[in-house]
């Protein structure tokens, strides 16, 4: 709840209520081309920080934080009308669904029964198919402190079994998190895999690339692919490769050297397999942008993070590697994988996942 608090205001001497929960206003964002309104939610809370969320793809356009001498900064890369997100290849700052990252040959068999996805990538279904959570109107309800997203997607939709209802709610705290609480349910066995795809540069977006950016991940191993991007299989340890990040390393540093796995993602777009405790919110990724001071921290509940370096944004208006991915989630291709972490939802069961972005201006 709430913590309202009572304060004198200026030489005025008005005494009101302020309260340390975010606000929240809602403004048109324009009209997709079948003639849906979309609506943009800003949160904003008492430190300033501010995220924008539009319904369509429920889709972080904006998020504004400071550096570390309180200069905001816009960090997500955005775009400025629904036009463009629909015209959007790049998935930017979208909620993803139903199947985060790749299923190989957009195909799997659940209970004995084969199921055929639309092929976006290459042979692969990349990001539940070609009209994913990203593209798709959410039906939006203020919450306290935040922006309840629902969606419900239909037996079939792009390929998967089911009737999914799902439900993401985004909110902002005091202490400069912006949570995101995804829910599914099912009344068919199908697989599931959400996730948030926006694109951090903690310069400020347009203030160049990311590869000065300062990264560690929890992870002793990731899951290294085959030339389509689908995970062999293989838990490959990092040690010794560029894709040891368990210290601090700027992104930069080892993105070019000859390596199979860099090349094939041309550049970092893997998964990692995070190093967890238990089941619970643990610390996954941080990255710390040393000319501005703002660090961000990922937390989740998830088993895994996709790291994508930016490597194919300049499809879109922005350059390549001008922003960096931290994608938590279920390993790509798990319904074809046995030994991942299964993504099957049934049923009476209720899928949870939460996952926290962080901000803080380094000491
Ligand atoms: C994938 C990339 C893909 C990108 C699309 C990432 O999550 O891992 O391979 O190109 O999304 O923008």
């Amino acid at each position: 709840m709430p913590i309202g608090k009572w304060v004198a205001i200026g030489a005025l001497g008005v005494v009101g209520l302020t309260s340390q929960a975010a606000s929240i206003k809602k403004q048109p964002f324009g009209k997709t081309q079948e003639g849906k309104q979309v609506e943009l939610y800003t949160l904003t809370n008492s430190k300033g920080i501010e995220v924008a969320i539009a319904t369509y793809g429920g889709t972080i356009v904006s998020l504004k934080v400071p550096d570390r001498n309180g200069k905001m900064g816009d960090v997500v890369l955005g775009l400025a009308t629904v036009k463009s997100y629909e015209h959007n290849t790049a998935y930017l700052g979208a909620l993803i669904g139903r199947y985060g990252n790749r299923i190989g040959n957009g195909k799997f068999t659940l209970n004995g029964v084969e199921y055929k996805l639309p092929q976006n990538n290459g042979q692969a279904t990349l990001h539940g198919g070609p009209k994913g959570f990203d593209k798709v109107m959410w039906t939006a309800k203020e919450v306290p402190n935040g922006l309840e997203l629902t969606y419900l997607s239909a037996d079939g939709e792009e390929g998967f079994p089911g009737n999914l209802s799902v439900k993401v709610v985004y909110t902002l705290n005091d202490d400069n998190e912006l949570k995101m609480d995804y829910s599914a349910t099912t009344d068919k066995d199908t697989v599931v895999n959400l996730t948030n795809h926006a694109y951090f540069n903690l310069a400020g977006e347009g203030q160049g690339d990311i590869l000065g950016h300062v990264l560690s991940i929890h992870a002793d191993r990731f899951t290294p692919t085959d030339a389509g991007q689908i995970p062999t299989g293989e838990l490959k340890p990092v040690e010794g490769t560029p894709f040891d990040f368990r210290t601090p390393q700027a992104i930069g540093a080892r993105i070019n050297v000859q390596d199979e796995q860099l090349a094939r993602g041309s550049g970092y777009d893997h998964n990692f397999v995070l190093n967890r405790k238990g089941v619970g919110m643990e610390l996954a990724a941080r990255v710390v942008e040393p000319q501005s001071g703002r660090v961000l921290e990922v937390l989740t509940t998830e088993p895994g993070i996709q790291f994508y370096s930016g490597n194919f944004l300049y499809k879109t208006k922005f350059p390549m590697r001008s922003g960096l991915c931290l994608e938590t989630q279920h390993f790509p291709d798990s319904p074809n994988q046995p030994s991942f972490p299964t993504t099957v939802l049934r049923p009476g069961q209720v899928f949870r996942s939460r996952t926290i972005y962080r901000f803080s201006p380094s000491a």
